[in-house]
C-alpha cells in the first residue's frame, strides 16, 4: 500500500502545514465536537498524553515521535551538547506522562537514539533527521495497520460478529486501527461484518470514539455496555473478539483498557477465539510477564463525577481505578502482529517474530 500526504493529514496526530507544532484532534472532546489544536511546548505535550486528548498505545506513539522533532525545532539556536541534554530530558519527562503502553518510550528512545548515532551532524541537520524520522513513524503505524488487516482477515468470514473493547481504531493508530484494521480494511474490500463495541467505563472510549469511527465510515455497529458482552455471546452473535493492546510481555500476556481480561474469560467460557492486534513495537521483549507492567491509576472522579450531572457516588466512597488490566495469555488464541499471526507457545513464538528484519 501507498501511504499519501492525506492519509498523514487525517491522523489524529500530525504535523500542522507549517511543520512547526504537532496538530491534534481533541480526543477528549469526541464524539460530539471535532476539536484541534497545536501543541509546540512539552508541557502541553505532557497534559495532551496525560489528560488522553491523544491516547491509544501507537497514536501515542506517533504524537511522541513529532513532538521529539516539534521540541528540537525549538532548541535549533542552541549548541550542540545543550541541545542533545535538553532532547534527553524532554523525553523522559514526555515518557513519564503515561507508565502503561510500551509505544511512547518506544518512539522517544528511537528519536534519542538517532541523535546519539548522528552525534557528529550539526543541530540544523539532527533537526532535519528528526523531522523525518517522525514521518517515517507515521507511515510504518499506516503500513503496519495494513498488514495486521490482512492478516485478522484471515480470522473472520464474512458477516460475522466481532466484539471490541476500548477504542483501538484509527484514532487510536492512524487510518486502519489495529483491533478494527480488519473491519476497515474489509470494508474497503466489500466484506461486511458486524461489530459490537463494549463501551468502556470509565471514560467510555468505545462509546465516544469506536463506535463514531465505525459509524461514520458506514460500518455496522452496535454499541453495547461493558456488561452485555456475556450475553450477546451467549446469543451466538460473536465469532471473534478483536482487542488492541499497549504492552504485550515476553510471555504472551497483554495489557490493554481494564475489562479486556473479563471479555478474555468470557471468550474462553463461550469458545469463541479471542484475539490482540498489534504492531511489533507493542511488544515488550524486556518484559518477562504480565506482572511485570506497570499500570496506571487514575483520579477517581473518573467514576464518580465525570459524566454525571451529579456525583453518582459519595464524595467520602473510597474508589480503585486501574486504567488497564492484563490478560493472561492462556486466554488468548493468537496475537496478530504486521509480521504475521502468532500462536501459543508465545514465549517461544514472539522471540522469532521479533527476531526477523
Ligand atoms: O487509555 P487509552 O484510551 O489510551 O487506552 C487505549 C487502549 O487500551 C487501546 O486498546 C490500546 O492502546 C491499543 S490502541 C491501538
Amino acid at each position: 500500500m501507498e501511504v499519501t500526504k492525506e492519509d498523514l493529514k487525517n491522523s489524529s496526530s500530525h504535523l500542522n502545514d507549517a511543520e512547526t507544532a504537532v496538530e491534534i484532534i481533541d480526543q477528549t472532546k469526541l464524539p460530539n465536537r471535532e476539536v484541534y489544536m497545536d501543541l509546540t511546548k512539552k508541557e502541553e505535550m505532557y497534559d495532551a498524553i496525560k489528560t488522553l486528548a491523544v491516547r491509544g498505545a501507537p497514536a501515542i506513539g506517533i504524537f511522541a515521535g513529532y513532538s521529539m522533532y516539534v521540541l528540537a525545532l525549538g532548541k535549533k539556536n542552541e549548541d550542540k551538547e545543550t541541545f542533545i541534554n535538553e532532547m534527553r530530558t524532554d523525553g523522559e519527562y514526555l515518557i513519564s506522562s503515561r507508565p502503561t503502553a510500551v509505544n511512547l518510550s518506544w518512539a522517544v528512545k528511537r528519536q534519542l537514539s538517532l541523535i546519539e548515532k548522528n552525534r557528529d551532524k550539526s543541530v540544523a541537520e539532527l533537526v532535519t533527521l528528526l523531522h523525518d524520522e517522525s514521518i517515517a513513524i507515521h507511515k510504518e503505524d499506516i503500513e503496519m495497520c495494513y498488514r495486521i488487516g490482512e492478516y485478522g482477515l484471515t480470522l473472520v468470514k464474512p458477516g460475522d460478529g466481532i466484539l471490541t473493547h476500548c477504542n483501538a481504531g484509527p484514532l487510536a493508530t492512524s487510518k486502519y486501527g489495529t483491533a478494527t484494521a480488519p473491519v476497515f480494511l474489509g470494508k474497503e474490500r466489500g466484506i461486511d461484518f458486524h461489530v459490537f463495541s463494549d463501551e468502556t467505563r470509565p471514560l467510555l472510549q468505545g462509546a465516544r470514539l469506536t463506535s463514531y469511527e465505525l459509524q461514520k465510515a458506514g460500518i455496522d455497529v452496535t454499541l453495547i455496555c461493558d456488561n452485555m458482552a456475556s450475553i450477546v455471546m451467549k446469543q451466538g452473535k460473536v465469532q471473534a473478539v478483536f482487542v488492541g493492546c499497549d504492552r504485550i510481555a515476553a510471555n504472551g500476556d497483554f495489557a490493554n483498557k481494564i475489562g479486556t481480561s473479563g471479555v478474555a474469560i468470557l471468550a474462553k467460557y463461550y469458545g469463541i477465539p479471542f484475539y490482540t492486534l498489534g504492531p511489533r513495537s507493542t511488544i515488550d521483549m524486556n518484559c518477562p510477564t504480565g506482572d511485570d507492567i506497570v499500570i496506571e491509576q487514575r483520579n477517581p472522579d473518573e467514576i464518580k463525577t465525570m459524566w454525571y450531572k451529579e456525583p453518582m457516588a459519595l464524595n467520602e466512597v473510597k474508589c480503585y481505578n486501574p486504567s488497564f488490566d492484563v490478560t493472561d495469555h492462556s486466554l488468548v488464541t493468537a496475537i496478530v502482529t504486521d509480521k504475521g499471526i502468532v500462536r501459543p507457545p508465545f514465549d517461544v513464538n514472539l522471540k522469532k517474530i521479533m527476531s526477523e528484519v
